[in-house]
């Protein structure tokens, strides 16, 4: 992929539908008690792949228009023919295996050669607790599933929605409650959709003076920072009670925050930009960007709140701030509420004044690729200037980026954070291994032609 500059993005734009809901609703479907309708689903690879693997074991799928996927469940799950081929998607890997582990089935899930390198003991284990037996700390993964998994009460170091999703999906299945503490929150689509569905789910914190306390039903989780700072908060807790069933349903999926935010990052280092972003995925567990955005000064805008299956959707009116753009900073809670969108915020930080520091952010390290070392790799080579350290990185700017040739290292966000850095550097910016873009953002190409002014 060639990228030059442009001067603007200007326009209505409906990003691709939200990969981690469609990877669920999927799920959610093939586990429901009847048959479902998804509208406007993801159309990425990551998502097919869900798809794939869940008709290997027996779910049926019509595709009533282009846009819409009924899904018909099989009373019990078969046993596949051959392995589970995850491809590039560990929340494919990760949240299958919930279903697996807690299924009367013997089953290996393989990935590409980026999942293949992922780490898979942090769900391996909680899964062996449960009782299910798992041979892989790597992928592939062997899984024996059984009925009989008991409930445990389970402490993840990570704050990981694959994790908490994971073991709570086979808590579903399981004898007794199920518990997951997590030391952050991080994104509640289980949480909300499942309640959504029918089957009780019960959240908590962990604080300093009372230890654990769980909520009344009526708590908020729209303001979770507010409970943080009210209860002093040191863990997440949520909870399934095993023997809980998933009701049939119909979903519109809204669209991706993390997909707009490359989007939303061009429209605001490209003087003169205004989108109007329709239909996005708000939840808050995944809007980190927007406070990166209030701390940078850059306007944006959400508008007209609604709900679709517990999660918040909005419209939202993303400009170039007339002022300079503030330099930010990225740590503690607010990383697992924005860690698929550090590589774009990366190359937003170099169009900032003053120095932008990113901390407890290691997890970046086993996503699709390195994206510390990759995300600074890249931005040196077109100028920029980046410190790294284990758990983040420092960026100074503001600086004028040079085209450069960009390995992407088939990582779909690398390849868009790059395009977006190509949009404000002088000359072209070659991006190679751009081809993974389709994992998660179809189209992404075409849309951003459609959307760039050249004058
Ligand atoms: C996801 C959770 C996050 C995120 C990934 C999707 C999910 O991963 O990076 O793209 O759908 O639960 P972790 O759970 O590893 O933080």
């Amino acid at each position: 992929m060639t990228i030059q500059p442009v001067k603007a993005l200007r326009g209505i734009f409906r990003p691709p539908s939200d990969k981690s809901l469609t990877h669920r609703a999927y799920m959610f479907g093939a586990a429901a008690t009847g048959e479902s309708l998804v509208r406007m689903p993801l159309t990425g690879e990551d998502c097919e792949a869900t798809l794939r693997c869940l008709a290997q074991m027996g779910l049926r799928f019509e595709r009533p228009s282009s846009t819409e996927i009924k899904l018909i469940p099989a009373p019990e799950w078969t046993q596949p023919d051959g392995s589970l081929d995850c491809g590039n998607s560990g929340t494919t890997m990760r949240l299958m295996s919930g279903f697996v582990a807690s299924r009367h089935l013997n089953v290996t899930l393989i990935g590409d050669a980026s999942l293949s390198k992922r780490p898979m003991k942090r769900i391996a284990e909680p899964l062996r607790l449960m009782g299910a037996t798992v041979e892989g700390d790597t992928p592939p993964l062997r899984i024996k599933g059984s009925t009989r998994l008991k409930g445990i009460d389970f402490q993840s170091p990570v704050a990981s929605g694959q994790i908490k999703g994971c073991t709570l999906i086979a808590g579903l299945r399981a004898d007794g409650e199920t518990w997951v503490t997590e030391p952050s929150l991080s994104r509640d689509h289980t949480e909300r959709m499942l309640t959504a569905l029918g089957v009780e789910v019960r959240r908590g914190v962990v604080t300093e003076s009372l230890g654990i306390e769980s909520f009344d039903e009526d708590v908020n989780f729209n303001s979770t920072a507010d409970l943080e700072e009210e209860f002093n908060v040191v863990g997440w807790r949520a909870g399934v009670v095993g023997g809980s069933k998933i009701n049939p349903f119909e979903f519109t999926v809204p669209a991706d925050i993390s997909s707009a935010a490359f989007f939303m990052v061009a429209a605001a280092i490209l003087p003169t930009s205004r989108l109007e972003i329709k239909d996005l995925s708000v939840n808050p567990s995944r809007t980190g960007i927007l406070d990166i955005f209030l701390q940078a000064g850059i306007p944006c805008i959400p508008d007209e709140e609604r709900e679709e299956l517990g999660e918040p959707v909005a419209d939202m009116v993303v400009a170039a701030p007339f002022e300079k753009r503030r330099a930010f900073e990225i740590s503690g809670s607010l990383v697992p509420r924005l860690i698929d969108e550090i590589p774009v915020l990366a190359v937003l930080a170099t169009q900032c004044e003053g120095e932008t520091i990113i901390r407890d952010a290691r997890e970046l390290r086993v996503k699709e690729s390195d994206r510390i070392e990759l995300v600074a790799k890249g931005l040196r080579d077109m100028g920029a200037e980046v410190d790294t350290f284990e758990d983040g990185m420092a960026v100074k700017g503001p600086v004028k980026l040079k085209g450069a040739l960009i390995e992407a290292n088939h990582d779909h966000r690398l390849a868009m954070a790059f395009a977006v850095a190509g949009l404000v550097a002088e000359g072209d910016t070659v991006i190679e291994g751009a081809e993974s873009i389709a994992t998660s953002f179809p189209g992404f190409e075409g849309e951003l032609r459609r959307l760039s002014s050249i004058d």
